[in-house]
């Protein structure tokens, strides 16, 4: 039985899923969903995104997806994922190439409910789940248990760090990762947010879907702590001092197109022979193309 506040902070977390649930062919959403009606009730009431901001969501996730897939294609079995914050979005279950291990990071409640409902849909035994604080030393002593530092690793947070953490937590989110992305090939990718653009901000529809992301998300940071996309690429390549590769967003509800044409993933990537460059390059190039929304 959960308590009011934890039912809560499950639906909150929902809303990624409910928004590809909606407006992608994105598999097991509406399964997942499901599950977690059944668990904590609907939560329509409380979702994050606009009607326009479920654009940004649903472009986050499937540029992810894209990255992930170019990374599994390219190193195989080999390639281990560590996802920080990974809520319920189901990247691993539409993972359609083998590979070494998937690890997810999340509180213990949420990180339970996912392996839960991961296991009714996957025999798979290369999916971990860490419960526990990322932000926490112990956390990524839990971690580095499952990873082998000769082989690739691939760390990517989607709609957590970008969007919620100061700049103190990233840094000490960038510490703690680069003790794992010790072979080459691996990569910290890190999705772009409002926050990055404040040449937006003052388009209605910006304003409005950010000041609802606050509301709803009770974040202490969003809104308050604004950067460029400038200023924040130079501060991850700072934190990481490697490559630094961009990857621009995939399109989806043509109404949000001059949002997202300026929006980009960054990846520090450990890649001293440029062997991902001309890859990313051309699914950055792809991406400006596709377009995807139901
Ligand atoms: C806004 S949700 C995003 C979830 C998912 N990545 C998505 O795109 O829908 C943030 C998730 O990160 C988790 N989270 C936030 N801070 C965390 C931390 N310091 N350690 C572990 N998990 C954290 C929350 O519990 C929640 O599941």
């Amino acid at each position: 039985m959960h308590s009011q506040d934890q039912i809560s902070r499950i639906q909150r977390t929902t809303n990624t899923l409910y928004d590809l649930r909606d407006h992608t062919d994105v598999l097991f959403c509406k399964e997942i969903a499901d599950f977690l009606i059944e668990k904590a009730g609907g939560a329509e009431g409380l979702r994050i995104s606009t009607q326009e901001f479920m654009a940004l969501v649903v472009s986050r996730f499937v540029t992810n997806q894209g990255l992930i897939k170019l990374m599994a294609d390219k190193f195989g079995k080999d390639l281990q994922i560590i996802e920080l914050g990974a809520g319920f979005t189901p990247h691993f279950l539409n993972l359609s190439t083998e590979i070494g291990k998937y690890i997810e990071i999340d509180f213990e409640m949420n990180s339970e409910l996912k392996r839960e409902v991961t296991g009714t849909f996957t025999e798979k035994t290369n999916i971990i789940f860490v419960a526990g604080d990322f932000l926490l030393e112990e956390t990524w002593i839990e971690i580095g248990k499952h990873i082998d530092l000769s082989k690739p690793v691939l760390i990517f947070s989607e709609g957590v760090v970008a969007q919620y953490f100061n700049a103190e937590q990233k840094s000490m989110i960038a510490h703690l990762a680069r003790q794992v992305l010790i072979a080459e090939g691996s990569c910290f990718v890190i999705d772009d947010t409002l926050r990055n653009h404040s040449e937006l901000h003052s388009n209605p529809i910006i304003l409005e879907g950010m000041n609802r992301i606050a509301t709803q998300s009770g974040s202490a940071v969003y809104n308050k702590e604004t950067s460029t996309f400038a200023r924040e690429l130079e501060n991850w390549n700072k934190l990481f001092d490697n490559t630094i590769y961009t990857i621009d967003y995939i399109l989806s509800k043509p109404d949000m197109d001059f949002a997202l044409k300026a929006f980009k993933l960054i990846i520090c990537a450990n890649d001293p022979k440029r062997e991902l460059e001309p890859l990313i390059l051309e699914q950055s190039k792809q991406n400006t193309k596709d377009r995807i929304w139901k």
